[in-house]
């Protein structure tokens, strides 16, 4: 099968017109990438559409699986390089062939088979950013199982929730991650979440690392054994047979399992390696992430792999294994073309290396590199300057979610459209295939540059979420209801006068620390579990480095509140072993009472307002100000906020208790410009 081409056709407005107004013809020629083991009947499938349910190329027959590894291999690219591997935390460095890859591949998703794993079961992937965890990844995908990877740093709890509700048949899991000097074990946090899990699985594949070894129960087999197997080939599934489900936070606790299915990734994936990242055949793209993020799951595996590119797995921090220079290094070792990284990760690195000494040392190495890509959460503008002024190289904010999985704002590097710069503040212009409105709390759409809720018109491209899994309601209820016709993203921004799309802040109770999306309400549900504790709420409030961070207000019951710094300190280590470190939940203070609304609802983005030392939003209803005097006065005096922040990151703007905050857009926007 021929490579896919790189278009030179399209300007990204060109591009996007297309794609918005003549969906269909738009992604049949994208279609024409795929290989079809039976072609579909529709590329569009709106017979639901009234419902909001759509599906693309209906009737088609893919693998995934056969399109990432076997079409590079029958055409004669079986050694070129698939995946480099390093881990300066093991101190190894590898890397594979799509050749070797898809034998690894095809040899495990044979384990997978014997033990009894058939197209439609699910597996469960507990794995660090390792190769084997990508293989794991691809031969689910090969044989039609459907992989659900969590993220190493979520805790027994969430691991719980999600085994609950995917049922896997099988979980494979490392017997440890390890995070910078610190080895951390899974099987125990593996084991406490199936103990608390009332799914139990037939089979657990443990991979033994030798920085922790794990016990085994009689549930457990070893990663090795699943190599006792012959190589299977990939099975044909039907465009839509689900490929994964990646759970993401929403604004319960009970996480939504996103669904991808194999066309629409194929299909997706093909398209933005080239078009979005301007990577073609046979050079690298280093998606610095998580395997258990949607980052990981695109940039890391699958996009590239479709695109018969080779992908990165770096197993390290961006500071401090051993130093800020890492990535550097990586890029500079492996001929990263782009490099695709968290804005907190950039800003670890700012802080460490302020003048860019390390990117001084590996610049003249890095021969190849001409993109760096962020995304995950709002590049501040001063971080967008430094990575810009020290790297020479264009720096590409971009806007996504896991429901999205490719992007829905960006400056696309692979098409003929130098005429639109990066802008700092921004995270591009509306990605192809994303017809995107801002529209206000009524529904009417807001002008140029006037805040409001991002929304995107149905239906959303192939490759964009399916479903929830096994909960079509929820997934109807929480993206399609709120305005008819649009898909609602969660995010608040503007688009300006010149289409630079601005994301500024969630409409929802989802908080971003870090890059990691998190939900407050799971965090809640911890704090008001406690036996001390009558009532809780958890804010996101703004952190220099993580961009969010959590911070906890507590009301204890009378009878219990002898000891608060006790409560306080067991509150804290519950939410670690529920929710998983990750949330690094290191604030709560005690108050008497919650703010809220005469109807009982808290006043989170109140809270927040206060703790951030921002003007605060008090809506009318609110049942007795004075509650606010007592909510400032713990903050500053338990906790210290709000405390002086070293630079703007966000600017001020942020939604209104009730909707969104238009005052404030004036001024961001000038800003921006
Ligand atoms: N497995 C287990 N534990 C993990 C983990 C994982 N995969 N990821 C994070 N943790 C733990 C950390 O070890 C830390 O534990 P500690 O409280 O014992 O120190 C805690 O969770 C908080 O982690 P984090 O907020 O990541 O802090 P850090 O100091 O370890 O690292 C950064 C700081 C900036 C380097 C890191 O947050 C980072 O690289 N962020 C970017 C995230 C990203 O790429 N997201 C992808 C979305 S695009
Ligand atoms: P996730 O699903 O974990 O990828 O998180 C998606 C959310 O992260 C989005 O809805 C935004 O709130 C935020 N986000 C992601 N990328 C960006 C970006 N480039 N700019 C601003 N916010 C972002």
């Amino acid at each position: 099968m021929a490579e896919s081409p790189r278009s030179f056709i399209y300007t990204q407005h060109a591009m996007h017109d297309k794609s918005v107004r003549h969906q269909v013809d738009f992604w049949r020629e994208q279609g024409e990438r795929a290989h079809w083991f039976k072609r579909y009947d529709k590329v569009l499938d709106d017979s639901r559409g009234s419902e909001h349910i759509y599906k693309w190329y209906t009737g088609g027959m893919v693998n995934c699986c056969y399109d990432a590894l076997d079409v590079h291999v029958e055409a004669g690219h079986g050694s070129r390089v698939a995946v480099y591997y390093d881990s300066p935390v093991t101190n190894t460095k590898k890397h594979y062939t799509y050749a070797q890859l898809l034998e690894q591949v095809a040899t495990v998703a044979g384990g997978l088979r014997k033990l009894g794993v058939a197209a439609g079961d699910r597996v469960l992937i507990y794995m660090p950013v390792m190769v084997e965890t990508m293989v794991a990844m691809l031969a689910c995908a090969r044989i039609g199982a459907i992989h659900s990877v969590v993220f190493g740093g979520f805790g027994a709890k969430e691991l719980a929730t999600r085994i609950n509700d995917s049922q896997p048949k099988v979980i494979l899991a490392a017997s440890c991650g390890i995070e910078a000097q610190k080895v951390v074990a899974y099987k125990p946090l593996l084991d406490g979440g199936l103990a608390m899990a009332t799914h139990e699985p037939h089979k657990c594949v443990i991979l033994q690392r030798p920085q922790c070894e794990a016990s085994l129960t009689p549930l457990d087999m070893l990663w090795e054994d699943l190599f006792s197997a012959q190589p299977v080939d990939a099975v044909p599934v039907t465009s839509n047979h689900p490929l994964y489900i990646l759970y993401t936070s929403g604004t319960t606790g009970q996480p939504k399992g996103v669904v991808r299915d194999h066309a629409g990734q194929i299909v997706s994936g093909k398209f933005a390696m080239p078009t979005c990242y301007g990577i073609n055949p046979g050079e690298t793209f280093f998606g610095a992430s998580d395997v258990g993020w949607i980052v990981g799951h695109t940039c890391m595996v699958y996009s590239p792999l479709l695109a018969g590119c080779a992908t990165v797995m770096y197993e390290g921090k961006p500071v401090g294994t051993p130093n800020p220079g890492s990535i550097w290094r990586v890029v500079s070792e492996t001929n990263t073309k782009a490099l695709f990284i968290a804005p907190t990760a950039l800003r670890v690195m700012r802080r460490d290396d302020p003048n860019g000494e390390y990117i001084k040392h590996y610049k003249p190495k890095m021969d190849q590199f001409q993109t760096l890509f962020v995304a995950g959460e709002r590049l501040d503008p001063p971080t967008f300057d430094w990575a810009r002024d020290l790297l020479g190289c264009a720096v590409v904010d971009n806007w996504w979610q896991t429901e999205t999985g490719f992007p829905m704002a960006i400056i696309c590097r692979g098409l003929d459209n130098n005429d639109i710069p990066p802008r700092a503040g921004s995270c591009g212009h509306p990605g192809v295939g994303y017809d995107l409105r801002i529209l206000r709390d009524d529904g009417i759409e807001a002008e140029p540059g006037e805040m409001g809720r991002v929304v995107c018109k149905l239906p959303l491209p192939p490759g964009t979420l399916l479903t929830l899994w096994n909960n079509e309601k929820r997934f109807l209820s929480s993206y399609m209801s709120r305005y008819e016709g649009y898909y609602e993203t969660g995010d608040s921004g503007f688009i300006d006068e010149e289409r630079y799309v601005h994301i500024m802040s969630r409409t929802d109770d989802v908080i971003n620390v870090a890059a990691h999306r998190l939900s407050t309400a799971a965090i809640e549900d911890v704090l008001v579990q406690h036996p001390a504790v009558s009532e809780g709420a958890v804010v996101g409030i703004h952190d220099d480095l993580r961009g969010q961070i959590p911070l906890g207000l507590v009301v204890l019951k009378p009878e219990r509140a002898s000891h608060p710094d006790q409560v306080i300190r067991e509150i804290i280590a519950a939410v670690r072993e529920s929710i998983g470190p990750v949330a690094f939940f290191k604030n709560c203070g005690i108050v008497e009472r919650l703010p809220k609304t005469r109807s009982g609802k808290i006043l989170r983005r109140t809270i927040a307002a206060i703790a951030d030392g921002r003007e605060r939003p008090v809506p009318p209803t609110i049942d007795d100000p004075a509650v606010l005097g007592e909510v400032e006065r713990c903050l500053k005096e338990q906790l210290g906020y709000p405390r002086p922040r070293t630079e703007s990151m966000y600017g001020d703007v942020r939604c209104g208790e009730e909707g969104v905050d238009r005052e404030a857009t004036a001024a961001v926007a000038s800003a921006a410009a």
